[in-house]
């Protein structure tokens, strides 16, 4: 009896804390400054754990087709470069001002 009632005053000031720290705005989830490590490992987390749950039924397609190839980089080049770039090309300014930075699918030149 002891140990649920501990148990329970822990988990409600735990509880207490974590809606008080997002009340009074410690935690700033904005991506116009850097997060602190724990948001960012909490946000990095996340996207992590949402990842691999939702990918984790997908097959992977055959991948050698010229066709498929051919739309894929038609797709990437309307929905992708501004942001992750094409071989060769400079810095948008979309690719350098977001935070965290995407990730350079080619290498520059
Ligand atoms: C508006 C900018 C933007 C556009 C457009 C964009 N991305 Fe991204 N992408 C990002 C950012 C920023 C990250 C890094 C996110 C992070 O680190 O949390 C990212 C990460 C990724 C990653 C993970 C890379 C890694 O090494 O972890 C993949 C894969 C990706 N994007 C694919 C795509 C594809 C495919 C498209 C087009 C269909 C696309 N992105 C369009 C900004 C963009």
């Amino acid at each position: 009896m002891n140990f649920l009632k501990s148990a329970l005053l822990i988990g409600g000031v735990g509880l207490l804390s974590a809606t008080g720290a997002i009340y009074f705005g410690v935690v700033h989830p904005g991506a116009d400054e850097p997060h602190s490590k724990p948001v960012f490992r909490l946000i990095e987390t996340a996207r992590e754990r949402a990842i691999a749950v939702r990918a984790s039924d997908i097959v992977v397609p055959a991948l050698g087709d010229a066709n498929q190839i051919r739309r894929g980089a038609g797709n990437y080049a309307s929905m992708c470069v501004a942001c992750h770039l094409a071989p060769g090309a400079p810095g948008t300014e979309l690719s350098q001002g977001l935070y965290p930075a995407p990730p350079r699918s080619a290498p520059s030149g």
